[in-house]
């Protein structure tokens, strides 16, 4: 497999549609001459009734995906082609904010994103000051701003009123310690809209237990970020195929592990599952689409993947989680840890068994992932070891994260000393 390291912006990528060839599925299906196409090939069920086109090789020149990008030069776009393309792209630089009712009519002050904050905060410089979500962004901010600001009032649609009597928070040794309030912070429910104050020109800021703010200099958007993908969106025109769509910025689909394109695998996508610990699972998900690109591991049929599909949108939909959180994990974020290392060959062989929803390992004679031709047994061995290392890895991060989490303070302005907890592995 061929690649380049493309230092630039990449600004389109495309692939033709000819309708006369079938779907993508159907051209791969043939093709044995491309490592690549024939690694991605799909079982039986994925060509749908078995009659995938006679395409020749040639044919499938069509099926690289073309990479434009802008070059050092100004005004030129260079063009690229390549078998596969993973997207990485991040999902922290589109703000996400919420239209509340009433805002755009009625306030007229400073708004911010919690990603501009660095350029901002010393605008907010003895200011009364709105951040509205409280999550990592949010409480790291607030925290910060009430140092900054006059008086920072944190809105946090799962406020709960028992918090905030709250006067403790957990200590480092489990202990329940008094924590000192932050004289000039105050927790308040979700915004429920704003309206015109009847005294004077400022507006009235409403919140959902029906409490009323006024005087409010500047908001603080903390409520996240949008995913987007402007060079997938830059279709310039319908033969061009769009084998993902982006639903609200929030749902990119329909994916095979939140990873892979089900319409076409030549596209994947690294790194959208949040709530996690970031780079062990995205070094997961690296291993899992290497193993698929590679030929060591098979895909589930185009079938399969959107019967799994399926399955995990209801759950989704059951947990209320499906609009705005499709891509949360969690604590789920270890089984899809380990189900990801097991099917790309990197947990112990005893395991091997256990595939879950990722579709089987191949296991030719010999030299599957886990085969043993040509491989000396101390060779076996090592490589053994290295999957059981790699296992209790995933097991320490499980332990630490679920300890740490015991730590988080449980509102914002709580101690954090979470942050600087130590840990000692013996692994
Ligand atoms: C404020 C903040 C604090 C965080 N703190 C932590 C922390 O303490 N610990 C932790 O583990 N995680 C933390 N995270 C999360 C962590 O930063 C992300 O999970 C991680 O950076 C994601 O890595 P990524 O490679 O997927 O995306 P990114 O790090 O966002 O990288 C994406 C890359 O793609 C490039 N790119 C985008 N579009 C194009 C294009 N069209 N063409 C070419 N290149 C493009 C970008 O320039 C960038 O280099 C934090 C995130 C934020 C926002
Ligand atoms: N110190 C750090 O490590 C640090 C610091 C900053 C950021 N980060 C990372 O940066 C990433 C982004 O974090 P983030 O805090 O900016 O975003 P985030 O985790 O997406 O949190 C968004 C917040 O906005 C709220 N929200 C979303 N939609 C809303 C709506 N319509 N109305 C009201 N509230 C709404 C959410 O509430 P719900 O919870 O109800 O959805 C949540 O409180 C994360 O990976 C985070 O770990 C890390």
């Amino acid at each position: 497999m061929r690649y380049i390291r493309l230092n630039h912006r990449v600004v389109r990528i495309s692939k033709r549609r000819d309708t006369t060839k079938g779907t993508f599925c159907d051209q791969i299906a043939n093709t044995e001459d491309n490592p690549l196409q024939a690694a991605l090939k799909l079982s039986p069920q994925a060509v749908g009734d078995g009659t995938a086109s006679e395409a020749s090789v040639d044919d499938y020149s069509d099926s690289q995906w073309e990479v434009a990008y802008t070059t050092a030069d100004p005004g030129i776009t260079a063009v690229e082609h390549f078998d596969a393309v993973i997207v990485c792209n991040g999902h922290y630089s589109h703000p996400f904010q919420p239209n509340v009712p009433g805002m755009q009519e009625h306030y007229h002050k400073e708004t911010y994103h919690s990603r501009d904050y660095d350029r901002i905060k010393y605008t907010l410089l003895g200011k009364r000051v709105l951040v509205v979500g409280s999550k990592s962004s949010g409480t790291d901010m607030a925290r910060e701003l009430t140092q900054i600001a006059r008086h920072v009032f944190v809105s946090d649609r799962n406020y709960k009123h028992e918090i905030d009597d709250s006067s403790s928070a957990d200590s480092d040794d489990g202990e329940t310690t008094a924590a000192p309030r932050v004289s000039n912070l105050e927790l308040l429910p979700g915004i429920s809209h704003f309206e015109p104050s009847v005294d004077d020109d400022e507006s009235v800021i409403v919140f959902t237990d029906g409490q009323q703010l006024r005087n409010v200099d500047a908001i603080l958007w903390c409520t996240g970020f949008l995913y987007k993908f402007p060079f997938i969106d830059a279709q310039i025109d319908s033969t061009l195929r769009a084998p993902i769509t982006v639903e609200g910025g929030k749902r990119v689909r329909p994916l095979h592990l939140q990873l892979l394109c089900i319409e076409d695998p030549s596209l994947a996508f690294i790194g959208l599952p949040f709530s996690v610990v970031p780079f062990p699972l995205f070094y997961c998900q690296a291993l899992y689409v290497a193993a698929v690109y590679s030929g060591q591991t098979t895909l589930p049929s185009q079938d399969e993947q959107y019967a799994l599909l399926v399955e995990r949108e209801a759950s989704l939909r059951a947990r209320g989680l499906y609009d705005g959180k499709y891509h949360y994990l969690g604590d789920e974020q270890f089984q899809y840890v380990r189900l990801l290392s097991r099917s790309s060959g990197h947990l112990p062989t005893a395991d091997r068994g256990v595939h879950g929803s990722l579709g089987p390992m191949q296991e030719e004679d010999g030299d599957g992932i886990y085969g043993s031709g040509g491989v000396g047994d101390k060779e076996k061995e090592e490589e053994e070891e290295k999957r059981r290392r790699w296992g209790r890895y995933i097991d320490f991060l499980e332990a630490i994260y679920g300890d740490n989490g015991l730590h988080k303070p449980r509102y914002v302005g709580a101690p954090d000393t979470y942050r600087d907890r130590r840990y000692r592995v013996n692994w």
